[in-house]
């Protein structure tokens, strides 16, 4: 346990170790992005992987400070472009700052996401706040070094009642770290109830997936109780979020998901929020869509929240059929007038791309339907520009008109 007058950690990977980068690496990082590839690197000879070094062009001038990864090909992340010292102050300024961006989200958000890796600034460092308790997740071998660093400075600088890692994730793999959750800092929180626009759900930090909720569809829960009403599908429902937002104005919402866990959590966060015209069902959403169709159903508004259907490049062509499929199943369902909130949180599923296939599936299912809004992550998700990687999900609000 570390606690804020305990000693501190050292910040021996901090050395004045040297890598060189070629002059493509030079420009990627001139043109706003923060990543340096293995194949633009061309020297890093006994640089110990997770330091933070100081970048050097071929000809030896500085180019910042950034995280070296032994594993990963993606072998720096860019700190800075200044010539400045890394040092505890430093990483305090930056979490600060990213903290200072979210003031005042606690009145409408009782957890959001405090510090957003590239979007930050903070490359490969991910915290989440649920209340009093903060969420880390350290995803490079840089970050994860720091750790006991960034654990001192969240205890003095936000007084949380405990710090949790879920570093349970797979891209920690590519770095060549463990798989791996626990306690940093406090007791084993359990669960606790946070309310998000006005509606109250139990998180479980170390349980359930990400990092306990899907902080980065808060906004768009909002969003589509603007549209709602009526009778309402909620395909992909997780914990409910967004059955639950838009339940006060549709007459019945019924949610779907394939997981027992989360329909069971689903129905104690509607048990907890009286939200007596809402039912939860485990189903392959696939497998629903078709039945219900096939039933003659029809739906005022449906939501689609897949997973990421394309983890790579080389999974689009199969990942759009599969968009295709639930779209064109929801939209022969939609009333005229009726509304289909449709997402993906596919980073490879390309604004353009996703709208071409949801129009395909309004062609195939022969119907006329209106783009209304086209959203994206929540704010506490900052797209950093230059940085394409940090816009990955894309929301996307549309009326069936006949
Ligand atoms: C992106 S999350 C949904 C987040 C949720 N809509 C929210 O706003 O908090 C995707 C969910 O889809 C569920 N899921 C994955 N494949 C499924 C399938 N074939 N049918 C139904 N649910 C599925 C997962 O269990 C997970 O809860």
């Amino acid at each position: 346990m570390i606690s804020s007058g305990g000693p501190s950690v050292t910040l021996g990977a901090m050395s004045q170790a040297q890598v060189t980068i070629t002059r493509r690496g030079l420009e990627r990082v001139r043109g706003g992005h923060l990543w340096v590839y293995r194949s633009d690197v061309r020297d890093a000879e006994g640089v110990e992987g997770g330091s933070v070094v100081r970048l050097r062009d071929e000809r030896g001038r500085s180019a910042g400070r950034a995280l070296y990864s032994s594993r990963s090909e993606i072998a720096l992340r860019l700190l800075t472009t200044r010539d400045e010292a890394i040092d505890r102050e430093w990483w305090r300024a930056r979490l600060r700052a990213a903290a200072a961006r979210r003031a005042g989200l606690e009145k409408d958000a009782g957890a959001y996401r405090l510090v957003y890796s590239e979007g930050d600034l903070l490359p490969s460092l991910i915290v989440d706040r649920y209340g009093d308790v903060l969420v880390v997740q350290t995803l490079s071998q840089g970050t994860d070094a720091l750790k006991g660093l960034f654990t001192e400075l969240l205890v003095e600088e936000f007084a949380p009642r405990a710090i949790v890692e879920r570093n349970d994730v797979r891209v920690r793999g590519l770095e060549g770290l463990p798989l791996q959750t626990g306690v940093l800092h406090g007791e084993e929180p359990g669960e606790l109830e946070v309310s998000q626009h006005g509606v109250r759900f139990r998180v479980a930090p170390l349980g359930g997936q990400k990092t306990g909720a899907f902080l980065d569809q808060r906004e768009n829960h909002l969003a589509a109780r603007r549209y709602a009403k009526g009778r309402a599908l909620d395909c992909f429902t997780f914990n409910g979020g967004f059955a639950l937002s838009i339940a006060g104005v549709c007459e019945s919402v019924a949610g779907l998901d394939i997981s027992s866990e989360a329909v069971a959590a689903s129905r104690r966060n509607a048990e907890l929020n009286g939200a007596a015209n809402v039912q939860f069902r485990e189903a392959n959403v696939f497998d629903a869509l078709h039945e219900l169709e096939q039933a003659g159903e029809r739906f005022d508004t449906i939501v689609l929240d897949p997973p990421a259907f394309a983890k790579n490049r080389a999974s689009v062509p199969a990942a759009a059929r599969g968009y295709k499929e639930i779209n064109l199943r929801a939209l022969k369902m939609l009333r005229p007038g009726g509304h289909l909130v449709t997402c993906t949180c596919s980073y490879h599923m390309t604004e353009p791309l996703f709208l071409e296939v949801v129009a395909a599936a309004a062609s195939d299912a022969h119907r006329r339907v209106q783009l209304v809004e086209r959203r994206v992550q929540a704010q506490d998700h900052p797209v950093l520009l230059g940085v394409p990687e940090t816009l990955y999900l894309k929301c996307v609000v549309a009326r069936a008109l006949e």
